[in-house]
């Protein structure tokens, strides 16, 4: 698992070509990175109605997608550079019709039209962009697409090794009309002292600062836990309106 530039030097996670290598070598297996479906399932629960349309972006070879429609979910697109990976996942679920397979860029997303989707999941391709060539320009091409194409009031769930240091400058984006959540969870295999904090906890957001930092002396229980940002696309719709009255005339 990657955590840092000097790891994003060693493989090149932002190139398609290492992807497909990567995935002919694994040979149809599974692999879900960070975190499996059932850690998640109470954000997935929380935050994605199972009637849904979800785009799974980046979907690689993980279960991922395979859990949720055995938890319920109808619809879930998964779209993945990889051609190799995405004929692979194609392949071992035709027989299930909730979930549908197309290899596309992340950065061009032009085949969907907006608000296709009702909420996007995205756990580790940021992550891979963030490591290739132009990193910046590609996370702001693959989050203008990833607003886009949500509709109102819908979320997008990035799951990621990144702190809000490195991550909230690209999501916090007046363009993107996001109101952001950050939750923080330890790794799977992650002992922490007898008595560490409880699922309910961890479903408890963390209030960032002003700037979209950790609050100041916040202590991580486990110092390599993964990110969860929900950034609920701003239903203008519901906004609060103010009659205009005389003393405001
Ligand atoms: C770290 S893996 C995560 C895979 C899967 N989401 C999981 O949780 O196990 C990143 C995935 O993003 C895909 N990817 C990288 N760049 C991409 C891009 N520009 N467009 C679409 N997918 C991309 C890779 O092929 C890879 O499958």
């Amino acid at each position: 698992m990657f955590r840092d530039v000097s790891s994003c030097n060693t493989y090149n996670y932002g190139d398609a070509l290492y992807w497909d290598a990567r995935y002919m070598q694994e040979q149809g297996g599974a692999f879900d990175w960070y975190q499996r479906y059932s850690s998640l399932r109470p954000f997935v629960r929380k935050f994605v109605p199972t009637s849904s349309r979800v785009l799974m972006v980046g979907c690689g070879n993980a279960l991922m997608s395979e859990d949720m429609v055995k938890d319920g979910y109808e619809d879930i697109m998964n779209i993945d550079i990889s051609s190799v990976a995405i004929e692979t996942m194609r392949r071992k679920y035709e027989y299930i019709p909730q979930l549908k397979y197309m290899q596309m860029d992340v950065r061009d997303m032009s085949f969907f039209p907006d608000e296709s989707f009702g909420n996007v999941i995205d756990k580790g391709t940021l992550d891979s962009l963030m490591c290739g060539t132009d990193a910046p320009i590609s996370a702001t091409q693959m989050l203008g697409e990833v607003s886009r194409l949500l509709k109102p009031g819908g979320t997008y769930m990035l799951i990621t090794y990144g702190d809000p240091s490195v991550r909230m400058l690209h999501l916090n984006r007046p363009a993107y009309n996001w109101k952001i959540a950050l939750y923080i969870i330890p790794r799977p295999d992650f002992k922490g002292p007898a008595g560490g904090s409880s699922m309910k906890s961890y479903l408890e957001p963390i209030l960032m600062t002003e700037k979209g930092l950790l609050p100041p002396g916040f202590v991580l229980e486990d110092p390599e836990s993964h990110y969860i940002y929900v950034c609920e696309k701003i239903d203008e719709t519901e906004l609060p309106t103010y009659p205009l009255t005389a003393n405001v005339l």
